[in-house]
């Protein structure tokens, strides 16, 4: 009889790295797992931002005004809250507790992303992260797109004490709405205490679990991970996560490596310094237009 039996190959934890707080924008702090001076990127992740959890008191609320970006995607989760967004596309939106804004910067837009008036005067809480996509050579001087994903429309989990959403990529037998322009898999996960979960992933695809919430392990080695740290995987096909006594929240990403050089400035990620500087020279000059909807 033939032996059938396969193996799915789990991932193991190479490093575990802390999130360090930092002001952005109009001087909110937020948590920054990268880039440090200790990782600058996953590629093709470049960035990744935890605003909150935290209150806010009444007329307390700052985001972050006019700025410019090209070369790369930005994507908010907003757990909770409210944030506003204006750009030089004539775009006008909110993104509300349990949406995603996924932007594909492309050639550039200059946007400003800020709590919307109504939250800034109630007041309330905040809790919610951008995380920064690379784009590869062929796709950095593209037409700018916007994807609004309501939360409705992001489908979620329920089942043996895991609680999921699913932003990109597949999970737990559903498939998340974001059109990537590489295999992405983006998604929250809440574990119940002594629960566990299988995410699968291709091998060649970069990954790292990010924990907002609790304490638990990761990983075939179960290294503990806790809130505010950052778990590097190795190559393998599955990434699992495991909650001991207490609830495990964490955020699941994995991209195909771009594998591609990457030179960044401020708020432009290129593949060259002279394409760098080209950037800033557009923006100055206004090529990448300027906000007039207010
Ligand atoms: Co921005």
């Amino acid at each position: 009889m033939a032996d059938t039996t396969t193996t799915t190959t789990s991932r193991p934890v190479t490093r575990v790295v802390d999130a360090p707080r930092t002001l952005e924008g109009e001087g909110f702090e937020v948590r920054r797992p990268f880039p440090t001076g200790a990782l600058s990127m996953v590629d093709p992740f470049l960035l990744l931002d935890e605003m909150g959890p935290k209150v806010n008191a009444p007329g307390e609320a700052i985001g972050t005004g006019d700025h410019p970006h090209r070369g790369f995607e930005t994507v908010t989760y907003l757990i909770d809250g409210e944030m506003e967004h204006r750009d030089s596309a004539g775009n006008h939106g909110s993104i509300r507790s349990g949406d995603v804004q996924w932007m594909t910067a492309g050639s550039g837009v200059v946007h400003s992303e800020r709590p919307s008036a109504a939250f800034l005067e109630r007041g309330g809480p905040i809790h919610g992260f951008q995380l920064w996509v690379n784009l590869a050579r062929a796709d950095k001087m593209s037409a700018p797109r916007y994807q609004d994903l309501r939360s409705e429309d992001l489908p979620k989990v329920d089942r043996d004490g895991v609680h999921a959403t699913v932003i990109a990529g597949n999970a737990f037998g559903v498939t998340g709405p974001a059109d990537t322009r590489i295999p992405i898999l983006y998604a929250h996960v809440r574990l119940d205490p002594g629960a566990r979960a299988e995410l699968p992933t291709s091998v060649s695809a970069n990954a790292f679990v990010y924990a907002i919430g609790g304490a638990g392990s990761v990983g075939s080695d179960q290294r503990p991970v806790r809130d505010g740290q950052a778990a590097l995987l190795g190559r393998g096909e599955k990434i699992e996560l495991r909650a001991g006594d207490e609830p495990f929240e964490v955020l699941v990403l994995a991209g195909e490596p771009l594998n591609e050089p990457v030179a960044r400035y401020g708020p432009f990620v290129m593949n060259t310094k002279e394409e760098i500087v080209q950037a800033f020279d557009d923006f100055q000059n206004g090529r990448m237009g300027a906000i007039t909807n207010r």
